[in-house]
């Protein structure tokens, strides 16, 4: 018999509820919160209030459009953490109640992990190569930035994190310097698209090892700005693409240098990328590139399972249901 998992995905700022059976997606909804654009990041309670106004909506759309009634799911998988915390407990809330009201297991399963384990969500009547274990992943979201050896679907060993800012965060700190409305990282990526990326040069800081720090990034585009402004008021308006191309070259190249690393201290070629970031149209040719040059194995998420969604909530709560 078929596992029907129903995830439910409220870490941050979007409501997501999906519905598989064991691991192929029948329905991904997910509701964009736009509150946020003109205040350059996240405001938590604004966040927890939208949550509040569409998790029943999200969750009714994903159950009618799997086709599904709910007395037919086995389980529900649900974001514990890490994330808002106003923001979890809309989720957590209703999955408790929820699961409580059907007398179904409730399953607990943890961000990053899930954003790790998106890559074995299976599309229906689509061809997929799934990666095999061990591999390496580059987890690239607005909040963390990681490299895991994946080495099961329930463990994995950070070998790598940052020291300060995410290298989503460098990307849409970056985009506010720039005028640009949150979330900043994809406008930098389309923008980027146009420009040239060795237009100009920024300080990175480097850090011994598998860790990284993008938070010297950050200040040495705000000095650098600081002064062209003083030389052309326009400077920032007629360079726009060839500064978005810089900046994500160079936060491109920072993961780069250590994914490499890692790959060579231990050994792994099969490498994934997952996570908002794992959108960025660079991070995905540059990483991809290393299948030619190096003959990695690579794997690259679909589009919709790079940002927050629900079914990455699923698929990882149903290899820990089985
Ligand atoms: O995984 P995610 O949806 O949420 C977290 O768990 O944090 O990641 C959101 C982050 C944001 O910082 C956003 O700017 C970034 O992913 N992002 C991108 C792109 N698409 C989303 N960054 C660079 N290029 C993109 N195309
Ligand atoms: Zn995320």
């Amino acid at each position: 018999m078929p596992v029907y998992i129903l995830g439910i995905e409220s870490s941050c700022d979007d409501t997501s509820a999906s519905v598989l059976m064991d691991n192929v997606v029948l329905s991904n909804v997910i509701a964009n919160q736009q509150v946020h654009k003109d205040f350059g990041g996240v405001v938590p309670e604004l966040a927890s209030r939208a949550h509040q106004q569409n998790i029943i909506p999200v969750i009714d759309k994903a159950l009618k459009s799997a086709n599904i009634s709910k007395s037919q799911l086995s389980a529900i998988a649900f974001t514990r953490g890490p994330g808002l915390l106003g923001s979890l407990l809309v989720g957590t809330s209703f999955a408790k109640s929820f699961s409580l009201g059907l007398n179904i297991p409730l399953i607990e399963v943890n961000h990053l992990k899930a954003h790790i384990l998106a890559h074995f969500v299976v599309q229906p009547g689509k061809e997929k190569k799934l990666p095999e274990f061990p591999f390496l992943c580059l987890t690239v979201s607005g909040g963390h930035t990681q490299i895991v050896i994946v080495k099961s679907y329930n463990e994995m060993q950070i070998i790598g994190q940052t020291m300060d800012d995410a290298a989503g965060e460098a990307f849409d700190k970056s985009a506010k310097i720039l005028g640009l409305e949150y979330p900043g990282g994809p406008l930098i990526d389309k923008y980027a698209k146009e420009g040239n990326p060795d237009a100009f040069t920024f300080a990175k800081t480097n850090v011994p090892g598998l860790d990284f720090s993008f938070s010297g990034l950050k200040t040495s585009i705000l000095y650098f700005l600081r002064d062209k402004l003083k030389e052309d008021p326009m400077f920032m308006q007629n360079n726009m693409t060839d500064l978005c191309a810089s900046i994500q070259s160079a936060i491109v190249n920072t993961l780069m240098i250590k994914l490499k690393l890692a790959s060579k201290q231990t050994g792994i070629t099969e490498v994934a990328i997952a996570g908002g970031v794992s959108a960025n149209s660079g991070l995905r040719k540059a990483v991809s590139d290393m299948q030619e040059s190096a003959g990695w194995k690579v794997h690259i998420p679909e589009f919709q399972f790079t940002t927050d969604n629900a079914a990455m909530i699923a698929v990882a709560g149903y290899y820990k249901f089985l």
